[in-house]
């Protein structure tokens, strides 16, 4: 059996704490003991299979998030006993080996590369990943062709999938993942239109027998993750939530936006019109988001009179955002650029090692588990 970080629970997560604080009362210590213990061995019983499946400590993935799931998170994230995944995004095959490899030096525990199935070279960065020995390869951004599952699989990895419904994932399942992500809507980035709590009730039980399932979007505190594992899954994986991580490289402008933002704030992407669509991108409200609503209504005003024919028209409104992650999370332009961020975006209140972050989150689930047994 695994032991979970030993941190005591953090001030203001045990029950009651609260209440006497704001009564002005005595504040009562945190529990601790062989219920603390007991909780926190029913938590890693519950961790267990994912954490097996990932080979880390906690069953926690670090969501990749493109410019910032990066040597540095990756390696802190292993480190600190969950398990990082590098974002591929647009590199090319020679830079994302030399990222591996990086990472590579900064730990010597597992971690997992994320893969964006419209790549053009998606098979040679497969092979990257393989001849650097990545042990676990995540298909993302839409269904795998499956020869790249099998190549993953032949050579030694992993493969973990992203599940958009269930007849997806038993498909997924049929052509070899030997994991899946559900994300809901709730989450940071590109998303899909069902939430979480949706997505869950109807994967879990059927998939989850079958293989290690983790949940994704809108976790920001540790008793939903327990819920979710109580549920049936393996494993969560958070993106926001280690944004403001201090290992993090975001720049500081970006890490304040989100610790400024609410989860009203992170709002899809608006789409003016049917004709002309457009990937829901959940990411906070800012000057970027605004101009893109008058960017479609002019490019649509074009196509109206004759200036831009259809195709032209829709591969315009698609470059607005070209680039606009970087801009914001490197060159820290949170005006213009796009700030994708999950809801759990209001649960992110400072910067904070991960380490520290993720004993919150034992913390408040082991709580959580103590709370139920009563
Ligand atoms: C800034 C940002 C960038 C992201 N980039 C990617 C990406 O490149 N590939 C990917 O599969 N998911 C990406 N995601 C999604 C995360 O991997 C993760 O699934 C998601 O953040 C989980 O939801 P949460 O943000 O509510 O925790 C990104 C998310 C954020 C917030």
């Amino acid at each position: 059996m695994m032991d979970l970080p030993a941190i005591p629970p953090a001030q203001g997560d045990t029950p009651g704490t609260r209440a006497a604080e704001t009564a002005g009362g005595p504040v009562p210590p945190p529990p601790a003991g062989p219920s603390d213990a007991a909780a926190r061995a029913r938590l890693a019983r519950l961790m267990a299979r994912g954490a097996a499946f990932l080979g880390s400590e906690v069953a926690v993935m670090g969501g990749a998030m493109s410019w910032i799931s990066e040597r540095n998170l990756v390696a802190a994230l292993s480190n600190a006993g969950a398990f990082g995944v590098i974002a591929c995004g647009a590199m090319e095959p020679p830079r994302l080996a030399e990222e591996i490899a990086a990472t590579q030096a900064l730990t010597d525990r597992p971690f997992g590369v994320n893969l964006i199935t419209m790549h053009p070279r998606l098979d040679e960065l497969v092979q990257v990943c393989l001849d650097a020995k990545v042990g676990h390869i995540v298909f993302a951004g839409g269904i795998p062709p499956t020869p790249a599952i099998r190549k993953a699989k032949e050579g030694g990895a992993k493969v973990v999938c992203f599940a958009p419904a269930l007849a997806l994932a038993k498909k997924l399942v049929r052509s070899g993942a030997d994991a899946l992500v559900i994300e809901g809507s709730e989450a940071g980035g590109h998303i899909g239109p069902v939430s979480l709590n949706v997505l869950a009730q109807e994967i879990l039980p059927a998939m989850a027998p079958e293989v290690p399932v983790f949940v994704a979007g809108g976790i920001g505190r540790g008793e939903a993750m327990l819920s979710y594992l109580e549920m049936g899954a393996a494993g969560v994986q958070m993106g926001t939530r280690f944004v403001c991580a201090a290992e993090s490289i975001a720049h500081p402008n970006f890490k304040k936006a989100f610790i400024r933002g609410a989860a009203r704030d992170a709002l899809p992407t608006v789409q003016l019109d049917e004709r002309f669509p457009v990937i829901p991108v959940r990411a906070l409200q800012n000057e970027g988001t605004r101009r893109f609503l008058e960017h479609q209504a002019e490019v649509i005003r074009r196509h109206r009179s004759g200036e831009l024919d259809k195709a032209a028209a829709q591969l315009d409104i698609e470059h607005f955002w070209a680039g606009a992650l970087r801009r914001a999370v490197i060159d820290g332009d949170v005006e213009n650029g796009s700030l994708m961020a999950g809801q759990s975006v209001g649960m992110v209140n400072g910067e904070a090692p991960v380490a520290e972050i993720l004993a919150e989150l034992t913390a408040q689930a082991a709580a959580a588990v103590a709370a139920r047994a009563g």
